[in-house]
């Protein structure tokens, strides 16, 4: 490129498949309208078939990097050149980026995104370092790993099927153990923090077997779900007078360092932000644990 010529505008993208659900291209494109960023960010469906050489097209097209989510995230982790400690730690990506040597880079921002929304919401969410987490799945190593970097030193997964609990924890250290859901009324009495991250209460359906009553009064309760914006567990938790955080904010938070990445510029998560998002969850029909 000649030395004065105008830089290209910056392209970004979020695929999946599908990919209509996703509120990426609403958070980004706030972002970029907000601080005048003539950049693009666009959805991008593809066929899990077609996603290798969809990532191995990127650099040619000029595409800086994006957002990966539901189903793409562990081949996203296979085709990086290069993974960051969260994206290892977590075992999938759902942030690609070119570094300066043109290699691709990938992260997860899932972690982040958890500690930055309980830090806005919960200050002070941390003191106590007894967790209870409800659910083994994908989501749930996000989380498992975002309490264990902030130094949680008692991390119990709860899990209906407990082999597959027993196989998250193996990832990790003694700090973190697995159990029954029969275990779980004892586990919530000295937990400082409650987060379900099980698909039991999204869109409003499914009651979590666990007495809250239990819980200390310090305790504060959270859902990775968004919708609906107060799941079963988060209203019972209110009802009971415990503190509680829902999971907009995650998703607000996890888009961050990857637009910072791609556009330069580190974005702010503001209220309004959070106005334009909540108002466009409507549709119960919509899915809400990710990107
Ligand atoms: P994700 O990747 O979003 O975490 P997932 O891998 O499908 O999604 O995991 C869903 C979680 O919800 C799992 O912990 C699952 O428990 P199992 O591992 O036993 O399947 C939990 N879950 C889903 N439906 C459930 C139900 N009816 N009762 C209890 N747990 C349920």
């Amino acid at each position: 490129m000649a030395e004065n010529s105008p830089r290209a505008p910056v392209r970004a993208f979020v695929t999946g498949y599908p990919v209509r659900h996703s509120r990426s291209p609403m958070i980004h494109r706030y972002w970029l309208k907000t601080l005048g960023i003539a950049g693009f960010y666009d959805a991008i469906e593809v066929e899990p078939e077609r996603f290798p050489d969809f990532v191995k097209s990127l650099r040619a097209a000029g595409i800086s990097g994006g957002n990966v989510t539901i189903p793409h995230k562990e081949v996203a982790f296979s085709l990086a050149d290069i993974r960051n400690e969260a994206a290892e730690e977590i075992g999938a990506v759902n942030t690609l980026w070119f570094d300066e040597a043109g290699l691709l880079n990938g992260g997860n921002t899932d972690a982040y995104g958890f500690l930055a929304n309980m830090d806005d919401f919960a200050p002070g969410w941390d003191l106590n370092r007894t967790a209870l987490v409800l659910g083994a799945g994908g989501a749930s190593r996000a989380i498992v790993y975002a309490l264990k970097s902030r130094g949680f030193t008692e991390i119990r997964v709860v899990n209906r099927t407990l082999k597959r609990a027993a196989e998250l924890v193996d990832h990790f250290d003694s700090r973190v153990s697995a159990h029954n859901w029969e275990e779980v009324d004892e586990l919530v009495t000295d937990a400082g923090l409650v987060v379900n991250t099980t698909s039991l209460g999204m869109h409003g359906t499914g009651e979590i077997p666990l007495d809250l009553g239990k819980a200390a009064a310090s305790a504060v309760v959270t859902d990775i779900v968004y919708v609906p914006l107060e799941t079963p567990i988060l209203r019972r938790a209110r009802q009971s007078g415990l503190k509680t955080v829902d999971g907009l904010g995650m998703l607000l938070h996890q888009a961050v360092p990857g637009f910072e990445k791609w556009f330069g510029v580190r974005p702010d998560v503001t209220p309004e932000l959070r106005e334009i998002i909540l108002s466009d969850l409507v549709s119960p029909a919509q899915q809400g644990t990710d990107a």
